[in-house]
């Protein structure tokens, strides 16, 4: 079997049920998505939920003062998220008449919105074939794959995206990306890896050299 294809596998077995895996309504994603950037997803729950409660369309996020969606975000840190998401949503009201756009290209040009979002949000949502590059991504692929470049170089970022690419299954992009960022979450963790118990046992590189903790590498900013 395919690594995408064993990914899958695991993720049916495995997968943590999420409120926003439920819906292909790109609002909400979007909304889970900036959430859950610097967040993590115990965190981050309720918040969501509060926020889709008070604003059930991007028409009604955007009609909010910023203070009310500030307030709303107190205790989440990083305010420039909430800041950019009211952006957004304003243009998303004015410039696509309050339809979230789906797209990898037209998300990207939105504030608050880099590779990561624009690949989760139009996978999700729309079934594009984009790869989700995050920290957990980097994590499995470095260690499955024993890639040794630093993951925040010029060269690391052309390898792991070229790798991600390849490994996307372009029928079932938003599972693909799911799975492997949840198998990174909660298995191929940073600290305490399920090595144990994992199918990729006969085929990761990192375990067979043990290298595990010492993948991926990153430059000291
Ligand atoms: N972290 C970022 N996006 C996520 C998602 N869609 N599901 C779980 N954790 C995430």
């Amino acid at each position: 079997m395919k690594f995408g294809e064993e990914l899958q596998v695991w993720y049916r077995q495995h997968k943590r049920d999420l409120p926003w895996r439920e819906t292909k309504d790109a609002y909400k994603i979007w909304l889970s998505e900036i959430i859950l950037q610097q967040t993590r997803v115990e965190q981050g729950l309720p918040y969501y939920e509060r926020f889709v409660e008070r604003f059930k369309n991007v028409v009604e996020f955007a009609n909010a003062e910023e203070d009310d969606i500030l307030h709303l975000w107190q205790g989440l840190g990083y305010y420039s998220r909430g800041r950019n998401m009211h952006k957004a949503a304003r243009i998303v009201r004015d410039q696509y008449q309050g339809v979230f756009p789906v797209d990898y290209q037209t998300l990207i040009t939105l504030p608050g919105i880099g590779e990561y979002t624009a690949a989760a949000i139009s996978s999700f949502a729309n079934d594009e074939a984009q790869a989700v590059l995050d920290g957990n991504v980097f994590r499995v692929l470095a260690r499955y794959y024993g890639i040794e470049t630093p993951i925040n170089s010029t060269e690391g970022k052309k390898i792991f995206t070229a790798i991600a690419k390849e490994n996307l299954d372009p029928k079932h992009p938003a599972l693909y990306n799911q799975a492997i960022m949840d198998f990174g979450a909660t298995h191929c963790k940073p600290k305490l890896p399920l090595c144990e118990f994992c199918m990729f046992r006969p085929s990761c590189y990192a375990l067979s050299k043990g290298q595990v903790d010492q993948l991926p590498v990153k430059l000291k900013a």
